[in-house]
């Protein structure tokens, strides 16, 4: 199998993409054929039988039974080749090994979080090599869909409901991850990476990762903004994307869209994560979930607010 991008895939990169590339070129060669076929007999008989002087008339069509029963038959044989080999690499897609090594996906607009078995989180995706690997998806909002290209996996991710894809990264290398379900108007940013690590270079990552107790309120809150996807609308550099930077927020007056101001105090900052829509600074639009208040503890709100009061 050729792993490399061609001008029709990306890279391949796990091991049921062979089978989608597969299944992908003989339609794509199949379709090439009777595409050119076609129209190649359309240009040739408009030229061969055009009306040569006014006198010409059409003259009546014969049937040929051969002609007749090859534009039935084959075609019938092509569409149940592609679905018989389209469900068997449709089941293989859907069907993960039972040794498994399972991901929990949470997707949010707009970002990812993956929590792993030991209690590590992450919102970019570690995943050992030449493992199987399940992803048990849900979302918290509205419906999106997880899509590596690399893997030629892609599985929408709904609110309510899980859902589920596998693969088995054949690579170690670093991989994109797409959105694939337009999700509001960061859809766009809504991506992350996967890392295809060795078995022994992933377990060091996970250990690494597991949630500490020992951090300060502000590295709690470090950790939240990140896992929380805070990141994907907040910035911490200044630069303003969906929502307002959390640089220099704290201590500075905010203007709301209704002309009032106030300073951004701990209290306002609490405000704006529980009840984001009470009071929107003007030049940004109320697009915030407003689901913080029922999945953030207080802890954790505190916790944002301590950093969000250091940037
Ligand atoms: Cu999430 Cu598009």
């Amino acid at each position: 199998m050729n792993n490399q991008e061609t001008l029709w895939l990306p890279e391949a990169a796990s091991t049921v993409a062979g089978s989608v590339d597969a299944l992908f070129y003989f339609i794509l060669w199949v379709s090439t054929v009777l595409f050119v076929g076609v129209i190649g007999a359309m240009i040739l008989f408009a030229w061969r039988y055009r009306r040569k002087s006014p006198q010409d008339r059409p003259v009546p069509v014969r049937e040929n039974k051969l002609v007749e029963a090859s534009w039935i038959i084959i075609p019938c044989i092509l569409v149940a080749i592609v679905f018989v080999w389209g469900f068997r690499v449709f089941l293989e897609l859907g069907v993960a090994p039972p040794n498994s090594y399972e991901i929990n996906v949470r997707a949010r607009t707009w970002s990812w979080l993956f929590e792993y078995p030991n209690g590590a989180a992450s919102t970019e995706l570690h995943v050992p090599v030449n493992r199987p690997v399940k992803l048990k998806m849900s979302s918290e909002d509205v419906t999106h869909s997880f899509f590596v290209p690399a893997f030629r996996v892609k599985q929408d991710v709904l609110q309510g409901r899980y859902t589920y894809a596998w693969f088995e990264a054949t690579r170690q290398d670093t991989f994109q991850v797409f959105c694939a379900e337009y999700c509001g108007s960061a859809h766009s940013l809504m991506v992350t990476s996967v890392v295809v690590q060795s078995q022994d270079a992933f377990e060091a990552w996970l250990a690494d990762n597991v949630l500490d107790e020992s951090l300060t309120p502000a590295e709690r809150g470090e950790r939240l903004y990140t896992q929380q996807g805070c990141f994907a609308c907040h910035s911490l550099d200044g630069t303003e994307t969906t929502g307002p930077s959390f640089q220099g927020l704290a201590g500075s007056v905010r203007t709301f869209t209704d002309g009032t101001s106030t300073e951004a105090d701990a209290n306002y900052l609490r405000t704006s994560i529980v009840n984001p829509a009470e009071k929107i600074v003007a030049g940004f639009e109320p697009l915030m979930p407003g689901q913080y208040a029922t999945t953030l503890s207080a802890e954790e709100v505190d916790a944002l607010v301590a950093f969000i009061e250091e940037q």
